[in-house]
């Protein structure tokens, strides 16, 4: 790629997992904060943030509220059917998006409010010329790797070993790809097996078990993800709080 061309990028938003920890009995991405379902937080960022040209939503099959959440946006936004893991819902955006597309984001519509900087920190690494950028925070909690306890009968697990704290970071979305190397990792991982699938929880995973660089950007504490309903009060919170915060840096 010339160093005059302009990256094509495209942003993939996966809303198509069912939400089964937040138990609303809903599509997670339909769940409301503040009077919106999270993907219309989430859209509203990735618009905001002006870092593509093309937006892609994968839903769950047969959706059709989600759907109607990306109806009459302009620029139109493509809709996709999901699939069962995450990473066949990925999948089936990169199946759809056009060849001239240089790079691609993929970014949780669980994460309702990620800053613009977060999405242009990501942006900017592509545009220095990362195959795959990610963002990520120091972690605060001790971390414990768990292995299975050699007397249940006290408790089910105990302690394999601490990794070093400096070391960790809690990583988030949105992930940035050049659209081939992402494209030829996910192609590979359609031979993994039903265990394997279910493991992948990001793309980073991907591409990094092949060797490429995964660079790191800086996060943000409001880029949390809503996986419980704890989360979702944590979000209602961050979104009545003093500073409206969309826009603040976190
Ligand atoms: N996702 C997806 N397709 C799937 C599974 C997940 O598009 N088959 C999306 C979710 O909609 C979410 C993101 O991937 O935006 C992160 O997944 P997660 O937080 O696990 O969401 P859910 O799978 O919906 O939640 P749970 O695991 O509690 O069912
Ligand atoms: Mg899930």
């Amino acid at each position: 790629m010339d160093a005059q061309h302009e990256l094509r990028v495209a942003v993939i938003v996966v809303a198509a997992g069912s939400g089964e920890r937040l138990g609303q009995g809903q599509p997670k991405a339909q769940a409301t904060l503040g009077a919106e379902p999270l993907l219309a937080h989430a859209l509203r960022g990735v618009l905001a943030a002006r870092v593509g040209q093309l937006v892609c939503v994968v839903v769950p099959r047969g959706d059709t509220e989600l759907r109607a959440v990306c109806a009459g946006i302009d620029p139109e936004i493509i809709t996709v059917d999901g699939g069962s893991t995450r990473s066949d819902s990925v999948g089936n955006a990169l199946a759809v998006l056009p060849e001239s597309m240089d790079a691609v984001l993929v970014h949780d519509a669980a994460r309702p409010l990620t800053p613009e900087e977060v999405f242009h920190r990501v942006r900017n690494a592509l545009d220095a010329g990362a195959k795959a950028v990610i963002p990520a925070l120091a972690v605060v909690d001790t971390i414990k790797r768990a292995q299975p306890a050699a007397d249940p009968g006290i408790a089910p697990e105990q302690v394999h070993s601490t990794p070093q704290r400096e070391e960790l970071r809690a990583v988030q979305t949105p992930q940035g790809f050049d659209l081939a190397t992402l494209r030829t990792a996910h192609e590979a991982a359609t031979m993994f097996d039903d265990a394997q699938a279910a493991a992948i929880t990001d793309d980073a995973m991907l591409v990094e078990s092949r060797g490429v660089p995964v660079f790191l950007v800086r996060g943000s504490e409001l880029s949390l993800k809503i996986t419980t309903p704890t989360d979702l009060l944590i979000a209602e919170a961050l979104l009545e709080g003093p500073a409206a915060p969309r826009w603040v840096e976190g």
